[in-house]
Formats: structure tokens, C-alpha cells, sequence
């Protein structure tokens, strides 16, 4: 466990210090569960959109984009169920006065019990050696099967209790469980309650004619509204998807661990409009092509791993999570969900509009299903970035910090470096940068001692150095610097533009997919 925090310390103070993400409104002591992008975060962020959006949009012909308000008419979380059904279990420690998630308390729980199955492999790997087969192991183990069960029980008990909405047997599971209070260890809890997770606002100048509205909770109802619209206009044709990315709101209880959990957050959504019974072929292929996305970006494929829920959503028949090895363990990275007809047929009974498609091949009208990928934007910059920051031990014994981003993502591309101030060298840095900015975002740095700019810029995660020294003025060459494996080559200025595009242009990523 200490190991698990003090690298996720590590990722929060490395986010801080090189201009990636800021508590919000830090002068004021911040904002809990709410943080602001700085300059190379904003890069980052800006990357990991448009690598999705590429994929989902300008991939696929029959993907068309949207942006929609954040503002809708109340009506619409009438309709989707969010007034009356998105809410999260809470549970008060009566001594610490600390509030929690029962789920969460149920769920960490449970996380303690794989830590020790995680032990158990680490322990029969080391006596076995090379012959050691891990699946063999988890199959047959005794201990790791027992572990596995009493898991598995816990889950879907709390599932089961959850959907029945019967919170008095989530708090008796709590208890049974002996969990404690994480901060004080006090086992005084009060009854489990419901918590609604919806913002509410106001529209209009006066009082008595203010309109009640919610900062919407996802992005994903913007798009079952705009279904007639877009369909029409854009003559779509079944199966078709609507694909935005946004801001979103939840009042969350437990906001903690960084931006993994925030209360403004933005979301990655797509919903893609299926013909009724074809709904289970579509989970399938949703849920193989978006963990291709992300395997795509080199983060190593034993990072991620699905999660079928046993728990559904109102408006779910099917549901799983990819989930990400964070610092903190497995967490869910996204959400791919089959959501029936539910939403376009409770907005078709609560506006009285009809949203229905009509199909020429059947000759037919119906209501599309709709099957659902949502990632949160900011959860994918945490995995990306926890995953990317490393400390290397290096020849000479110094260790360096480097952030190997995927190369597609990193917020600079390069750094263009005078070896010195003088010389002509910055001159020829500078024109080799201002040839560069056209196509790529680069830097240029003159302070300082080169290796120190070196170390500055793979703590950023900029995947090129080319320095300019004084044998360029001679044969129009420079050195330029691999932040992995640092190894440095030296190449004609002319080929400084390929070299890059070669290794960072996403059209090179996206052919991977
Ligand atoms: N439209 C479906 C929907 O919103 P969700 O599972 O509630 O489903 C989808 O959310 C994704 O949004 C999650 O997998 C997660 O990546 C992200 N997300 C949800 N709540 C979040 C929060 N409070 N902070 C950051 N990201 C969040």
C-alpha cells in the first residue's frame, strides 16, 4: 500500500511541478475534486481528445460529431431517469463525521483481498521460477480460489442489495464485514443513505419565474435528443453512431484520488444506433474495438483488463468496464453499455415527439437501440500520464525522471537547443524552430547547460532534442536526442521534419487500430 501511494504521490506532485494540472482556485486553498489544466496538461488533454476523436469520427463514415449544450431543458433528466435514480449510496462514520460511499467502502474492501491474491502469485512465482504458470495457478490454488470466491460473493451481494434498493443489508454487509472508518478506524456508522448526484442551477433573472436547472451529469443525453436531428439532416443510415466529447458535473461524495474523481469532468461519448436484437453482435464489437484504441498507445497490454458489471444501470441489458492499472490498482478507465431503447423511448413518452427510425430494408419504423462507449477524458490523461512517469537508475548511477508519453500524445515534440549563446548557434536553432512550429508544437531553449535541458524536457515527455552546435554551421547537421533510449544521432536538417512526423504524426498511430 505504501509503495501503491507513494507513487501516486509521486504522479500528483510531478503533474504540479511541470505545469500539467493545478488545484483549482489554489490561492484560495482550491476547490476539492476540481483542477485546472496548465500548459503541458492542456497539450496533453488536447491530444488524448483528438486521438479519440480521429478514431471514432474521421475513421468511420457512419460516426458524425455533435456539440451539444450543457444546459438542457429539466424535462430531459425527468426522462432519463437521473432525477429520481442517479444517486449513490452514502454512509456517515457518526465519530469522524466523514462521509463515504458504501459501494466504495465494500468495493476497497474487496481490493485489499486481491492485494493478497496479487501476493500469493508474487510468492509461487518466485518458487517456481521459469516454470511457473501463472493462469494454472489462479485456477487451482486453494487460498487464491478462496480469495476469488469470497470476492465474487461480496459483489454480488452488495449488487443484488443495491438493486433492490435495500440499503438496510449494504449497511448490515458493511458491518458483517467489520469495515472501518479509513481515516479513524471507527466501525460507528449510521444508516445508508441515498444521495442525489445532479448540480442544480438556476435560468431566468427573477425569483418567482427562475427556471430549475441541472448541470448536465453526462454528455450522453445532448445526443438522444439530437437523434431526429442529426438523423435527418445528415441522412444517416442504421447502424450509425453521434459522437461528443464535453464537460460534465456530478455532486461526487467521495472526491478523492487526484482527477480520477472530480466534480467537473469531461467526457468522450459515443452512441451508436443499432437495429433492435442486433444489440448483442454491436457490445461485441464496441467493447473489442475501444480496447483496441487504447492498446494502440503502447501502454502495455497487461495494464487493462474488462469488468463485467453484475450491478446494472436503469437503462442497461449489457455492461462492462475496461478497466486501467492506475497507481491505486484496477480502476474503470470506461464504460461500454448496451442502453436498449430506453432513452429515446423515455424521451419519445415525455416529449411527445416521436423518435423513431424508419427502416427502407424492413420496410418498418422502430425505435433504435443504442449501444454506448463513454470514457472520461480526464481518467484517460491520469493513466496515460501515471503510466508514462518513470525513474530511471542511469550508468553513472544519477537516476533521471522521464515521462515516456506515447510519442502521438506528448504535449511539446521537440525542443531545439543552441549547444551555447553565441557562435551563431542560437540563430540557427531559432530559424530551425521557426520551420518546425508550422507543423509541429516545439520549443526553443537556450538557458542553462545542455544536459540540463535534456532533463527538462524528458520530464515533459518530449520525445526529440536537436541540438545545434558548431559543426552544424559546417555540414548542416544536428545532433538529435532519443528521450528513451538517449540515444543521439546526428542528421541533416532537412530530414529533422520527417524524422519527427514519422515517429508522432497520429495517422502512423491510428493505421496501428
Ligand atoms: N453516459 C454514461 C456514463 O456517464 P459513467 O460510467 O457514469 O457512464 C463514464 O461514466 C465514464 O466517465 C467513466 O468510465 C469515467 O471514465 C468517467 N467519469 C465518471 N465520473 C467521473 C468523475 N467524477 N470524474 C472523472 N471521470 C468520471
Amino acid at each position: 500500500m505504501t509503495n501503491q501511494s507513494d507513487t501516486f504521490k509521486k504522479v500528483i506532485s510531478h503533474a504540479k511541478e511541470y505545469g500539467f494540472v493545478f488545484q483549482s482556485s489554489e490561492i484560495y486553498d482550491g476547490l476539492s475534486a476540481v483542477y485546472d489544466y496548465a500548459q503541458n496538461g492542456v497539450e496533453l488533454k488536447r491530444n488524448i481528445r483528438e486521438y479519440w476523436w480521429k478514431a471514432m469520427v474521421q475513421m468511420n463514415d457512419n460516426i458524425v460529431g455533435l456539440d451539444a449544450a450543457i444546459f438542457m431543458h429539466p424535462t430531459t433528466w425527468k426522462a432519463s431517469g437521473h432525477v429520481d435514480a442517479f444517486n449513490d449510496p452514502l454512509i456517515d462514520n457518526k465519530d469522524s463525521k466523514k462521509r463515504y460511499r458504501a459501494d466504495v467502502l465494500i468495493e476497497d474492501y474487496c481490493a485489499k483481498i486481491e492485494l493478497k491474491i496479487e501476493k500469493e502469485i508474487k510468492k509461487a512465482e518466485k518458487r517456481f521460477g521459469e516454470n511457473f504458470d501463472k493462469n494454472e495457478f489462479i485456477n487451482t490454488n486453494g487460498r487464491v480460489l478462496a480469495y476469488q470466491d469470497k470476492i465474487t460473493a461480496i459483489l454480488s451481494r452488495m449488487g443484488r442489495s443495491l438493486e433492490n434498493e435495500d440499503l438496510a443489508d449494504v449497511k448490515a454487509l458493511i458491518q458483517e464485514l467489520e469495515i472501518s472508518d479509513p481515516l479513524t478506524g471507527s466501525k460507528n456508522w449510521t444508516d445508508v443513505k441515498q444521495f442525489n448526484l445532479m448540480f442544480g442551477t438556476k435560468l431566468g433573472a427573477n425569483a418567482e419565474s427562475a427556471m430549475d436547472l441541472y448541470l448536465r451529469p453526462e454528455t450522453a443525453q445532448g445526443i438522444f435528443v439530437n437523434f431526429l436531428n442529426v438523423q435527418k439532416t445528415g441522412r444517416m443510415k442504421i447502424p450509425f453512431g453521434i459522437a461528443q466529447t464535453g464537460k460534465a458535473f456530478r455532486n461526487e461524495i467521495v472526491a478523492r484520488q487526484f482527477i480520477f474523481r472530480m466534480r467537473e469532468f469531461e467526457q468522450m461519448e459515443l452512441q451508436f444506433f443499432i437495429k433492435p436484437g442486433t444489440q448483442a453482435k454491436w457490445y461485441e464489437h464496441w467493447k473489442e474495438a475501444r480496447m483496441k484504441w487504447h492498446i494502440s498507445l503502447g501502454m502495455g497490454t497487461d495494464n487493462y483488463r474488462f469488468h463485467d458489471h453484475d450491478k446494472l444501470a436503469h437503462y442497461a441489458d449489457a455492461a462492462a468496464d475496461i478497466e486501467f492499472k492506475f497507481p491505486f490498482g484496477f480502476k474503470e478507465l470506461e464504460g461500454i453499455h448496451s442502453r436498449t431503447d430506453f432513452d429515446l423511448s423515455q424521451h419519445q413518452t415525455y416529449s411527445g415527439k416521436k423518435l423513431q427510425y424508419f427502416d427502407h430494408e424492413e420496410n418498418k419504423n422502430y425505435t433504435p437501440y443504442v449501444l454506448e462507449t463513454s470514457i472520461g477524458l480526464d481518467r484517460m490523461f491520469l493513466a496515460v500520464f501515471s503510466n508514462a512517469l518513470t525513474e530511471e537508475t542511469l550508468d553513472n548511477h544519477t537516476t533521471r525522471t522521464v515521462l515516456k508519453l506515447p510519442a502521438v500524445l506528448a504535449p511539446i515534440k521537440a525542443a531545439i537547443l543552441p549547444l551555447v549563446k553565441k557562435d551563431g548557434l542560437p540563430e540557427v536553432a531559432k530559424t530551425i524552430f521557426n520551420d518546425l512550429k508550422w507543423d509541429f508544437n516545439v520549443v526553443y531553449d537556450e538557458k542553462d547547460a545542455v544536459g540540463r535541458r535534456y532533463r527538462r524536457q524528458d520530464a515533459v515527455g518530449t520525445p526529440f532534442c536537436i541540438t545545434v552546435d558548431h559543426d552544424t554551421l559546417e555540414d548542416k547537421c544536428v545532433t538529435i536526442r532519443n528521450r528513451d533510449s538517449m540515444e543521439q544521432q546526428r542528421v541533416k536538417i532537412d530530414d529533422i521534419k520527417a524524422i519527427i512526423e514519422n515517429k508522432v504524426a497520429m495517422k502512423h498511430w491510428l493505421k496501428e487500430l
